[in-house]
């Protein structure tokens, strides 16, 4: 190498050097809010979110000197700030009660289906991975709160009639509701076939997964990695009741869910149409339009499965 070539590399390295550390003067604002109400879980459940989730969802963050350094840290900070919005265990009482429940039952599946915590923050962060272990701890932690109490009959028989009622559309409105987003209740999927079934063991409740001919044929032949348009899944849920005898019966109808695939239609989220249709009166649920995205961020984990749970059973 010439004399001349090694000053120019020498040059260029102070110039560097000069530039990332004026860098470090820039940085965006990662603020420590007040710890308004946190949230109570066991020791050991409280200790995993601790070490795995907490840089992220509460306001006490504890970074490295690592993450400390720009440019990792503008990334850092853009997390903190977007996890704290989206999940924030040190402001838990801001959340009803009903919400806390999502929200936790939330933070176990996507713990769960190693969505989080985030890939490259585990990789700066060995131990903030999770083990085996410490999602047994968290999947036992959700089913203890299961009330597995028997329920009196006087309930079951109520329950028992409105699932008849939702059996023969007897009580469904003549008038069909649309959602918020412009998407109609579709009557017809009580005639669709059947894709799965689930009862989650934290909340007491059956779900059937229906799908239009279309899904059911794009399950059959294995294309559902996009799902293709025309593509529609339906959950409906019922409450599940235990008779003084232990047996499980199917009570009340709570919801049907909708999602419907259009690539484009519905690109913002995911390219699938979401709805909620509660009770026999299918009121449809939400506030806001906004509510879609409620319903894509709790199905984001499967984003490689094309936001969808359920693995069809083949027909
Ligand atoms: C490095 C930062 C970081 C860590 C650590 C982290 N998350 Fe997140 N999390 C985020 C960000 C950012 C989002 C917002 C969505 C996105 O960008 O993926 C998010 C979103 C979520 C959501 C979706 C909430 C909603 O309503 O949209 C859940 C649930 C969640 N995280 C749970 C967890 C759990 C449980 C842990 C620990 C096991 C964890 N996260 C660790 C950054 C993090
Ligand atoms: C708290 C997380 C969560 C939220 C919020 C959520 N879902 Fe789901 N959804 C699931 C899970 C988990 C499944 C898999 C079936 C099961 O276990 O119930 C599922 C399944 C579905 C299915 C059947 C297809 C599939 O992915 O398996 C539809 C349809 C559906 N959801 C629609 C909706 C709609 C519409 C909303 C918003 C109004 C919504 N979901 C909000 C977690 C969620």
């Amino acid at each position: 190498m010439s004399s001349n070539k090694k000053h120019t590399f020498l040059g260029i390295g102070i110039i560097m050097l000069i530039l990332l550390i004026t860098l470090q003067f820039l940085r965006p604002d990662l603020k420590t809010p007040p710890v308004t109400g946190e949230i109570s879980v066991p020791v050991n459940v409280k200790a995993i979110f601790k070490r795995s989730c907490y840089d992220c969802h509460s306001n006490q963050t504890k970074l490295g000197w690592g993450d400390k350094i720009v440019p990792i840290y503008w990334q850092v900070a853009k997390h903190v700030n977007t996890g704290r919005a989206h999940l924030n265990f040190s402001e838990w009482d801001k959340l009803t009660p009903v919400e806390q429940k999502t929200k936790l039952w939330e933070a176990v599946n996507h713990a769960t289906l190693g969505a989080m915590p985030r890939a490259d923050y585990a990789l700066i962060h060995p131990s903030a991975k999770l083990s085996t272990a410490d999602i047994a701890t968290l999947k036992n932690y959700l089913a203890g709160l299961v009330d597995h109490k028997a329920s009196d009959t006087s309930k079951i028989n109520a329950e028992n009639a409105q699932y008849k009622l939702w059996i023969n559309e007897k009580q469904e409105p003549v008038k069909h509701p649309v959602a918020l987003n412009g998407i109609p209740y579709d009557p017809d999927y009580k005639n669709w076939l059947p894709l799965s079934t689930s009862d989650r063991f934290e909340n007491g409740t059956m779900r059937v997964i229906f799908g239009n001919d279309i899904a059911v044929n794009a399950a059959k032949n294995g294309q559902t990695r996009p799902w293709p348009d025309g593509a529609r899944l339906a959950k409906a849920l019922w409450t599940q009741l235990v008779d003084t005898a232990g047996n499980t019966r199917t009570g009340a109808f709570v919801q049907v869910d909708l999602m419907i695939k259009n690539a484009q239609k519905y690109a913002s989220t995911g390219g699938w149409g979401f709805a909620r249709f509660k009770t026999l009166k299918l009121a449809p649920y939400g506030k806001t339009t906004m509510f879609a995205s409620e319903c894509i961020n709790c199905h984001r984990p499967m984003k490689n499965n094309d936001f969808v749970f359920t693995v069809p059973v083949k027909h």
